[in-house]
């Protein structure tokens, strides 16, 4: 092994779904299939980082070579990133439930004759704006995605500025495009200063352009 530019970096990276349980058998979901932040987990991998991959319930397995920590829930995933900061950069390329259900049951709800249950919610901790806003030992690069169905360019501009990270790569999820859970990705990269547009490719194509973005910005 000879090596790589990010050989001695300590990189975090979030992936997959959360599931936010309603009672022991019930949970609430969403589609990442968790393609996206292990193809990223395994392109840093590739260039040397030493990988913490913080990951929900995936479809797909986690990459070799990385440390492996696997969490249920938004409130896991942050206590899980906490605990594995330091890092010199962080991709969080989780989708997390922005909702939980504010309080589970222990146990399983019972169907009663035609009553239904009514679920009431919390609001998640926003791991990336956390992170982003931390004011001792934030990672030197904090990466951010945007999963938009309109206005995708205005809306993660605005989100890259209202949670503080340094980049969003925003990418447009509307059905038609089969992106989510798909196996391609078109991607814009926005910065303070720019946004970038990428042509549509493999996730993991992306992910290796985006290592390599990392690695140039870590050496700068
Ligand atoms: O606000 P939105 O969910 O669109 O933001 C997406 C970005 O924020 C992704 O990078 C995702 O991993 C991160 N995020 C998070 N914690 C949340 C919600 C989103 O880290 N509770």
């Amino acid at each position: 092994f000879a090596g790589g530019p990010l050989l001695g970096r300590r990189i975090l990276v979030t992936s997959g779904p959360t599931h936010e349980p309603i009672d022991p058998v019930r949970y609430i979901a969403n589609r990442s299939s968790g393609a996206q932040g292990t193809a990223i987990a395994a392109a840093l991998a590739a260039l040397g980082a030493e990988v913490v991959f913080v990951t929900g319930p995936a479809d797909v397995p986690p990459p070799s070579g990385v440390q492996v920590i696997k969490v249920e829930t938004a409130a896991q995933m942050l206590e899980a990133v906490q605990a594995a900061l330091p890092s010199d950069a962080a991709v969080f390329a989780a989708a997390v439930a922005d909702w939980r259900v504010a309080s589970a049951s222990d146990s399983k709800i019972k169907k009663k004759n035609g009553a239904l249950p009514v679920l009431e919610f919390a609001e998640n901790p926003d791991i990336l704006a956390t992170v982003s806003q931390m004011t001792e030992g934030r990672p030197g690069l904090v990466v951010g995605f945007a999963a938009e169905t309109d206005d995708v360019i205005a809306n993660a501009t605005a989100k890259r500025a209202r949670k503080g990270c340094d980049w969003i790569v925003a990418n447009d999820v509307s059905p038609e495009t089969g992106i989510m859970g798909g196996t391609e990705n078109a991607v814009v990269l926005i910065s303070e200063t720019e946004a970038e547009h990428w042509p549509r490719m493999g996730k993991p194509e992306v992910a290796r352009l985006l290592a390599q973005r990392i690695a140039k910005a870590l050496a700068g």
